[in-house]
């Protein structure tokens, strides 16, 4: 497991959404760093309380773009979206119910690999259709 930095091959073709993807990806990084520092429970449910709440922006845009231009993915994306917001939920209720003071590896291993992958394919899969139709 390792931080993420945002580079041009993680690019989806749509600027806006390159620029939410590379703050997603600092958010990550924060929790990442704070976990790794023994940090309490309070910082560490601050962090994923603003990773939740970005990835619900993010989601949101993502999701208005794709219903406005006729995409077909547009359901099984939504799914997929709805199960990182589903696994960080889950997370912040056992911080918050004192089971654990961060997410433990196995988590944090999802999360990573859950952006990288859904980035690199999902997210990727709607940029050209989004260009045709004038989103860049
Ligand atoms: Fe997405
Ligand atoms: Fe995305």
């Amino acid at each position: 497991m390792r931080t993420l930095h945002w580079d041009p091959s993680m690019a989806v073709g749509v600027d806006e959404f390159d620029r939410d993807h590379e703050h997603l990806l600092g958010l990550y990084n924060e929790l990442f760093a704070v976990c790794g520092t023994g940090a309490g429970a309070a910082e560490v449910k601050g962090v994923l309380d603003r990773l939740l709440s970005y990835a619900n922006d993010h989601f949101r845009r993502e999701e208005e773009a794709m219903r406005a231009a006729g995409y077909p993915g547009t359901g099984a994306h939504e799914a997929a979206h709805d199960q990182l917001v589903l696994g960080l939920s889950r997370m912040r209720e056992e911080i918050e119910h004192g089971r654990a003071a961060c997410p433990g590896a196995d988590a944090l291993e999802f999360l990573h690999g859950w952006i990288v992958t859904h980035t690199l394919e999902m997210d990727k899969a709607y940029g050209p259709f989004l260009n045709t139709r004038g989103n860049r």
